[in-house]
């Protein structure tokens, strides 16, 4: 057990099993994808040590590229995510594969397709390394995920409790009670 900030966590998948997992979603992409010359877009800052392991077991011609969602935390209500930075790429005619450390309610995912879609790529897709579909409130498809997991508050291999716990190698699980 670990305590991060005011919580405790337990473990709930190893370091060994995530890099198994994305070792072979980085095969199972590089079949789909031979000859197109796809654009991974890693969602920061979650996606960073997901999207870094998936991208060296891409073995075909691959641009990777990083984006932040802008939102605006004032009017969390209405859980808008109001535009994306980072995007220096052109995508347009491209397959894009979106990098996520987790699709929860699908709200983020869902902006960050409109977002997408308007600069007319040829394809998207989604992947995910953690999928909560029980969580899920949005009609998105998640092509690909390597976890599915309750709707339960996890942390680490990129995933954060209050900005901390990315860098822990393992996911953890929040602790309901002790
Ligand atoms: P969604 O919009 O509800 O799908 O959530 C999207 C974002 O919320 C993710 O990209 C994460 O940054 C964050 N998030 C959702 N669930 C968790 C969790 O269990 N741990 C840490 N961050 C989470
Ligand atoms: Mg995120």
């Amino acid at each position: 057990m670990i305590q991060v900030h005011d919580k405790h966590f337990e473990i709930l998948i190893s370091q060994y099993e995530i890099e198994q997992k994305i070792k072979a979603l980085g095969q199972e992409l590089s079949q789909k994808y031979a000859s197109k010359n796809p654009i991974f877009l890693g969602i920061l800052n979650g996606s960073f040590m997901f999207a870094a392991e998936l991208f060296k077991n891409v073995t075909i011609e691959a641009e990777i590229c990083f984006l932040r969602v802008q939102s605006y935390t004032e009017t969390a209500s209405t859980g808008q995510v109001k535009q994306l930075l980072g995007l220096t790429e052109s995508i347009e005619n491209k397959d894009v594969v979106i990098l996520e450390d987790i699709v929860d309610t699908g709200i983020t995912m869902e902006q960050i397709l409109m977002n997408l879609n308007a600069k007319n790529p040829r394809s998207i897709a989604i992947a995910t390394l953690l999928f909560k579909p029980k969580a899920l409130q949005k009609p998105i498809t998640v092509d690909y995920f390597c976890f599915e997991i309750e709707p339960k508050f996890v942390i680490g291999y990129g995933l954060d409790y209050n900005g901390l716990g990315r860098n822990l190698a393992d996911i953890y699980v929040l602790k309901e009670s002790l």
